[in-house]
């Protein structure tokens, strides 16, 4: 019989890449993708970044299983992969009895095989089955081609972390620094865009710290230029870049390469060299000014972004101000900023000196006005330009569609659109979060079909 299954994704873009390549890879075994509520599988694709992300796993288990009951259907197959999976291993089988299936980032490709082992031991195997390894053989050797059509696609080429800033688990759940070969990039990306992917996001814990394990000669720089010269990849973008695996290539490259998008996300964390030492994160609030410095000498229109931990343990009053001033010199264009949760088993969560959840909250708030704010002063230095934007999907009033700027804004617009189009607009409305463009140029519809 088939087997339908859907999968429900938390977490950061490679987390939605990794639900791709299983989705794939399933689909390519013979089970069929489905409604949540109608699946025999349920896949929770889990985060285990902040103690939030980790603990929304149960409700939605328990939320799954009740609803299947309410409705009269048998429990589905429940799966829990990703970030838990790794972290927390037999223990969420333990928690949350409805689980079947627990298995690690590096070990999806196995899934549909053990769905099948599960399948042939039914209700008799009542222990779930647990795969958390983490094998040398790369799981990207063993898994399907890609066949996802998108206009816009992510691209995992490095995995993992060697840096163990003090408050993170990426280092334990995602394990140690990998780089893929750029032969399997490249004919990664070239199928991507074979199937109408116009714009590529190449994917990393440190993105930019890659280099082919083949030919160590051959660095991020050289990578970006080889994805952009692809036939048929008219934008690149990459994401997450370290400060540290900075290096002169990549600067130059924001100047040289015409389908590399003016967008850089490199996060700081916080703006006190004290806190940034206490973090780990092995550089200072100079250094990080003058890459910022460089990547705007190459690049003018750059749109910077970051991540913020308010409250990490120890941060003073005269520390958070500092990571104020830091986002006022900067000026980001967006940023992502969290409350610091201390996680199990890394350094930072046993030090005496936690900051008081108020305190915590109080920080949060005025962080995200600040950042708010220099996110509207970019966008309105962005009204009166022209650009092209990709279109990703409709907009909530008839005739609207919401696509993305070279600067990753997303700009409403009027017209006559298919998802993929890239339209000429000229920026004519800025708010903190959007942007509306009025169209320039009618537009050429690319003949690409189901998205
Ligand atoms: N590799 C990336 C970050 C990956 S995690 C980097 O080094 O920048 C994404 C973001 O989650 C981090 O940048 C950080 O801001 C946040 N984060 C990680 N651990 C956290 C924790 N324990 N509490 C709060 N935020 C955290
Ligand atoms: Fe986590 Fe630091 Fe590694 Fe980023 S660099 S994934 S924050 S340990
Ligand atoms: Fe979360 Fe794992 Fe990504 S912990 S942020 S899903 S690497």
């Amino acid at each position: 019989m088939t087997r339908t299954f859907a999968i429900k994704s938390y977490g950061c873009q490679m987390n939605v890449y990794d639900a791709e390549r299983m989705a794939e890879s399933l689909v390519a075994d013979g089970f069929v993708e489905a409604e949540e509520g109608a699946a025999d599988i349920v896949v929770f694709n889990t985060c285990h970044i902040r103690e939030k992300a980790a603990d929304k796993l149960y409700s939605e288990v328990g939320r799954t299983v009740s609803k299947a009951g309410d409705a009269g259907r048998a429990k589905p197959v429940i799966a829990v992969v990703g970030c838990v999976a790794q972290a927390e291993g037999a223990e969420i089988a333990v928690r949350a009895r409805a689980v079947n299936l627990v298995v690690g980032p590096q070990a999806y490709h196995r899934l549909p095989a053990m769905l099948r082992d599960q399948e042939k031991s039914g209700a008799a195997g009542r222990n779930a089955l647990v795969d958390i390894d983490m094998p040398k053989a790369s799981k990207f050797d063993a898994l399907p081609a890609r066949t996802r059509r998108a206009p816009s696609a992510f691209l995992t080429i490095q995995e993992g972390c060697d840096k163990f800033c003090s408050f993170c688990v990426v280092p334990y759940t995602r394990g140690a620094e990998t780089d893929r070969p750029m032969a399997a990039i490249l004919a990664e990306a070239a199928t991507l865009a074979q199937g109408g992917a116009r714009e590529i996001t190449l994917l990393g814990q440190n993105v930019n710290a890659w280099a082919d394990p083949v030919h160590k000669t051959q660095d991020f720089g050289v990578l970006l230029a080889s994805v952009a010269a692809l036939p048929g990849v008219e934008r690149l973008r990459y994401m997450t870049s370290h400060p540290r695996d900075v290096t002169q290539a990549m600067v130059r490259a924001h100047a040289e390469i015409p389908e590399l998008m003016p967008y850089l996300h490199l996060p700081v964390q916080a703006g006190a060299d004290r806190t940034l030492a206490a973090m780990n994160r092995r550089h200072d609030v100079a250094f990080y000014m003058g890459l910022i410095q460089r990547f705007r000498d190459a690049r003018p229109d750059l749109a910077i972004t970051s991540d913020f931990i308010v409250g990490f343990p120890g941060e003073t009053e005269a520390d958070f101000q500092a990571t104020i001033d830091i986002v006022e010199t900067v000026g980001y264009a967006q940023a992502f900023s969290f409350k610091y949760s201390p996680r199990l088993g890394t350094p930072a969560a046993e030090r005496a000196d936690q900051v008081d959840e108020a305190v915590k909250s109080a920080r949060l708030h005025r962080l995200q006005a600040a950042i708010s704010a220099q996110a509207l002063a970019f966008n309105r230095r962005t009204l009166g330009l022209e650009c092209d934007i990709l279109i990703e999907r409709r907009g909530r009033k008839a005739g609207q569609w919401i696509g993305k700027s070279p600067w990753l804004q997303s700009v409403v617009v009027n017209g006559d659109f298919a998802i993929g189009d890239l339209a000429r607009v000229e920026m004519v409305a800025a708010w903190p979060n959007s942007m509306e463009g009025r169209l320039m140029m009618a537009v050429e519809h690319e003949a690409v079909s189901a998205w």
